[in-house]
């Protein structure tokens, strides 16, 4: 074989004719042809890691020292030891790993008009064959059509801005409850605490109580739910998926988890709209619910599962966000220092923070993108399902199987 490779190489310059013009085919053209390889030459966890479902949990803890909350240090493990691209075998499926910024854009600039992203099975499972299934699930137009009316309005800062002064308030709980003890236990808690608040102010205009009332309640059983909710997707993706043969103990706590916050959605609209007719509050409210409702041919259904898409989606990401990025800066006093500077010279002390003194922090953000380019948030990165043949790095690699940048 590498005779004959060898051979290859060697040949001369061939000269052939395409299309009634006169191509050149060089001896790279060729030697770059032959390189090529197959899906099954890229290089990854071989054996048993490659059987479906199992393969992967068993590269992690107890089986290794990589814990499953941990998932950037086994990425970096496979970058150290397969280099810029390794294929991963995650639940039945196959998902190439990139490392490399300039392979990572070849990818996707390949996509078409629809991104594909791979489904997660858990969530396949439960909305398979409800009529207004998950914004996560949706393919194609469908997905562009379900995921449009939100988008209007969170891709445009000028529209964004409504939302200062409320998500400016939960801030200042966040910050008020850490005075109080000057130090934070197991940052990631309080981080999806002000998330949570965050999120449920965004998307239904209303404070649920996370950092303050934690104890009984609704307001607290929200908090309960999401972190069910997390927990148990998380460990679907690295486990058997034992659900599709029969309710699982595990499946029937994660039905509840997701059918009290879709319960809690459609309790809020409902409030709204009849607020509304009775005139007790205004379009104007500044919160997704309210956009949603303005927006013309959006049925109610529609915009509970939205809600909900949009409640859940920005919770654990912002959370893992700020834990990483508040864990940066004490790793860098003199950073924090500069920070600290700038924000005490552009926010007033007291007050809600205005649009314009969050354009005039700069350092602000350079932290923020240094913080994702350290230990980007979400661990897996962003992933894509091929939708057609790719070359990568020499490999070739077949239509539906996943790619996932982690640089
Ligand atoms: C710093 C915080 C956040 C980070 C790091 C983050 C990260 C991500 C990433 C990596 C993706 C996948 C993008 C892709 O594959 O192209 C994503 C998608 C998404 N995020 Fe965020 N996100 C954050 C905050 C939020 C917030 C606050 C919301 C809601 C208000 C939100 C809603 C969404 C939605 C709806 C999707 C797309 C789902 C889909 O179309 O499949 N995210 N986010």
């Amino acid at each position: 074989m590498m005779l004959q490779h060898l051979l290859k190489r060697r040949l001369v310059t061939i000269c052939s004719v395409r299309s009634g013009r006169r191509n050149v085919v060089t001896n790279t053209d060729i030697a770059e042809r032959d390189a090529i390889r197959g899906f099954q030459d890229i290089p990854g966890p071989s054996g048993i890691y490659q059987w479906p479902y199992i393969g992967l949990r068993l590269q992690l803890k107890p089986f290794t020292q990589f814990k499953i909350t941990r998932l950037d240090q086994l990425m970096m493990h496979y970058k150290h030891r397969y280099g810029p691209i390794c294929k991963v075998r995650m639940g039945k499926r196959w998902m190439v790993f990139l490392f490399e910024p300039s392979v990572i854009e070849t990818a996707f600039r390949n996509e078409g008009r629809y991104p594909q992203r791979p489904t997660i099975m858990l969530l396949e499972h439960y909305f398979k064959g409800q009529s207004c299934p998950s914004v996560s699930i949706l393919q194609g137009k469908e997905w562009f059509e379900m995921r449009r009316p939100a988008q209007r309005t969170l891709k445009k800062p000028q529209t964004l801005a409504k939302f200062i002064p409320k998500l400016s308030e939960v801030a200042d709980d966040f910050v008020d409850k850490f005075k109080e003890n000057n130090v934070m236990e197991n940052l990631p808690l309080p981080c999806l605490e002000y998330s949570t608040e965050g999120s449920g102010t965004l998307c239904f205009g209303l404070r649920l109580g996370c950092i303050r009332n934690k104890v009984g309640g609704k307001e607290a059983a929200i908090l309960e739910h999401v972190r069910g909710f997390f927990g148990i997707l998380g460990e679907s993706m690295y486990s058997v998926p034992w659900y599709l043969l029969y309710e699982t103990p595990s499946y029937r706590r994660f039905v509840e988890h997701i059918t009290f916050m879709t319960r809690t959605a459609g309790e809020h609209l409902q409030r709204a709209k009849l607020e509304l007719r009775n005139k007790t509050t205004d379009t104007d409210d500044a919160n997704l619910m309210m956009d949603m409702i303005n927006t013309p041919g959006m049925t109610t259904e529609m915009i509970s599962k939205n809600l909900v898409d949009l409640f859940i989606a920005g919770l654990d990401s912002t959370a893992m966000a700020l834990t990483f990025l508040f864990y940066q800066l004490a790793r860098s006093p003199d950073k924090q220092e500069k920070l600290f500077e700038e924000i005490r010279d552009q926010v007033p002390a007291s007050g809600p923070i205005l649009e314009d003194a969050l354009l005039r922090l700069p350092y602000l953000k350079a932290c923020l993108k240094e913080s994702f380019r350290l230990v980007f948030p979400v661990s897996i990165g962003s992933t894509r399902v091929l939708q057609k043949d790719t070359q990568l790095l020499g490999y070739n690699i077949p239509k539906g199987v996943s790619h996932s940048n982690n640089e």
